[in-house]
């Protein structure tokens, strides 16, 4: 039957062709089906061959196995060409894009404006000390002329500690607490060496508060002390103007008004005023507490109060933090949403 041997040759060529111009992947499985399926039309053909003559099958069955083989080649080159061509990026790469850069992370706003009161303070010859959190009554209020039924310490009165060891305090005032205020550490550097002090004590303090958009139990403060001879209210009123005005801006006005610390005397709040409070609807906002150091404390320190004197302030950050940035809510500082950290 040379008819069917006939048909192979011109049927293997369309097949070719049309192997070879499939467009896709799924024109690809498509065609093979057509020509190579169950159903194909060149599987047809291999069916029919069982029909010949006996004499003719093996030319036939020769032709139609290298035709199959042909078209089975062509079908996994084209099939390694459209892959190829899937997995290339649909436009050409262009090297003159600029890179991908990677987001840096930020400073949190407390820490920048840590970092900015503590630069002010070095321009002027502050150094920056540093004391425990964990601290003991001693320090935190006995020193500071604070003792044990003072009505000052009430307030303050809060987080205790257990000894690491569990054993009671051998003498009330070597309690531990969390301590309540960074003033623990002008004892502990007056302590430690003679006067001149000028220094500036960032850190964490801690106090029973219930969290609320002004408080929380935990935040920062920013205590300074300087102690020299002939030291004044002039110095520490000129010094923390500069630093505010460094801070909030040239229009920054301070003023003192009369207030009570057991660790200074005469001792003042300082309050302030500019654009930012104006803008809160005040005149004046209290920022922080401080005085002339306590001469009782001198004594307790070692310091001869008649040598020497020395002014002492400390200030909450979140405060000053609120303020500069315009947040409504102390407790947005701790809770670490990358949204609100991202815009200072
Ligand atoms: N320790 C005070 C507080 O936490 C702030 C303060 C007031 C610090 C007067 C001082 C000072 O050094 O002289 O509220």
């Amino acid at each position: 039957m040379a008819e069917l041997i006939d048909q192979i040759e011109p049927l293997k060529q369309t097949a070719l062709t049309e192997l070879k111009s499939a467009a896709d992947l799924a024109a690809l499985e498509q065609t093979k089906g057509t020509w190579l399926g169950a159903n194909g039309r060149f599987t047809a053909l291999m069916k029919q061959l069982g029909t010949l003559p006996k004499e003719e099958k093996p030319a036939a069955g020769k032709l139609i196995n290298a035709a199959k083989v042909e078209l089975e080649a062509a079908l996994a080159e084209r099939r390694a060409e459209l892959e190829l061509k899937a997995a290339l990026p649909k436009e050409p790469t262009d090297f003159t894009l600029p890179g991908r850069r990677r987001t840096l992370g930020k400073l949190h706003p407390l820490t920048q404006v840590t970092e900015d009161i503590v630069r002010s303070f070095r321009k002027i010859g502050f150094v920056v000390a540093d004391g425990p959190e964990i601290e003991d009554e001693y320090h935190c209020f006995d020193a500071l002329n604070t003792p044990a039924d003072h009505p000052a310490r009430d307030t303050q009165d809060t987080f205790y500690l257990a000894k690491p060891d569990g054993s009671q305090p051998s003498t009330l005032n070597s309690q531990l607490l969390l301590r309540t205020h960074t003033s623990s550490v002008q004892i502990r550097v007056m302590k430690s060496q003679p006067p001149p002090v000028r220094i500036i004590v960032p850190g964490r303090v801690y106090r029973r508060d219930n969290a609320d958009a002004t408080h929380n139990p935990t935040f920062q403060q920013i205590e300074g002390l300087y102690v020299d001879k002939n030291v004044t209210v002039g110095d520490l009123k000129g010094t923390v103007e500069f630093v505010f005005k460094e801070l909030l801006g040239e229009e920054t006005r301070i003023r003192f008004r009369p207030h009570y610390f057991s660790y200074t005397e005469p001792s003042f709040e300082i309050d302030f005023s500019n654009k930012l409070v104006k803008k809160l609807g005040k005149e004046w906002l209290e920022i922080a507490g401080c005085g002339m150091v306590h001469p009782a404390v001198f004594e307790i320190v070692g310091y001869d109060p008649e040598v020497w004197t020395g002014w002492a302030f400390g200030f909450g950050i979140e405060r000053i933090a609120m303020i500069r940035y315009g947040i409504n809510d102390i407790r947005l500082f701790y809770e670490n949403d990358v949204r609100f950290l991202k815009q200072f």
